[in-house]
């Protein structure tokens, strides 16, 4: 898949079929985090990969948006050291989860961003150590097609913006033309 197309065609799926990712799928998505640029090169992620689904079920429950999280057949932890890098670790991460969800798209499968967990049950579940902080999650898998009534919501109470809205030419509020 295109670039472009693979970055239009991405949203984000809250309902999952239960059919596993593939390997190679998986490995792909992965490999798209560990080529992603970071300051320095220094690289200061570590994704821990959860399919077990009693793990999924108590990520889920710690957070109020993050119920879907039993039923997509992966969720990618992204965690961020923060003392490998204090001042770019979270864009850092984000860089690399990002790379995944486009990697995902462009291997025809679903994902969602997820920031609505409780960190200390992430960081204890998964043994995850005091210098990472968990910065996001990822649910990957095959889309179930179900209406979406949250994300209707979201995109109700806030729209798309127009590109005129959040770009400026040559200084801040410079018109596009
Ligand atoms: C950092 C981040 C955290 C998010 N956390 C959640 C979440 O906890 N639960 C959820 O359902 N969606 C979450 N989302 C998805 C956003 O709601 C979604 O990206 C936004 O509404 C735009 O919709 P779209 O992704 O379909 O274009 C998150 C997205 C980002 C980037």
């Amino acid at each position: 898949m295109e670039v472009f197309e693979a970055i239009r065609r991405r949203k984000s799926v809250r309902a999952y079929l239960p059919t596993p990712v593939p390997r190679e799928k998986l490995e792909k998505i992965l490999e798209a985090a560990r080529l992603a640029p970071s300051a320095e090169n220094i690289q200061p992620w570590y994704f821990v990969v959860v399919t077990d689904p009693e793990r999924r079920r108590r990520i889920a429950k710690s957070g109020r948006f993050a119920k879907f999280l039993v039923e997509s057949p992966v969720v990618i932890v992204g965690c961020g050291d923060q003392r490998a890098s204090p001042r770019w670790h979270l864009v850092d991460v984000a860089i690399a989860m990002q790379n995944m969800v486009l990697a995902a798209t462009g291997e025809g499968l679903g994902t969602c961003w997820v920031g609505s967990f409780d960190e200390g049950v992430v960081r204890r579940l998964l043994k995850i150590p005091e210098r990472f902080r968990v910065i996001a999650l990822l649910a990957v898998g095959h889309p179930r097609g179900k209406l979406d009534l949250l994300g209707k919501m979201v995109h109700l109470i806030h729209r798309r913006k127009k590109l005129g809205e959040m770009v400026g030419f040559e200084e801040y509020g410079g018109p596009f033309r």
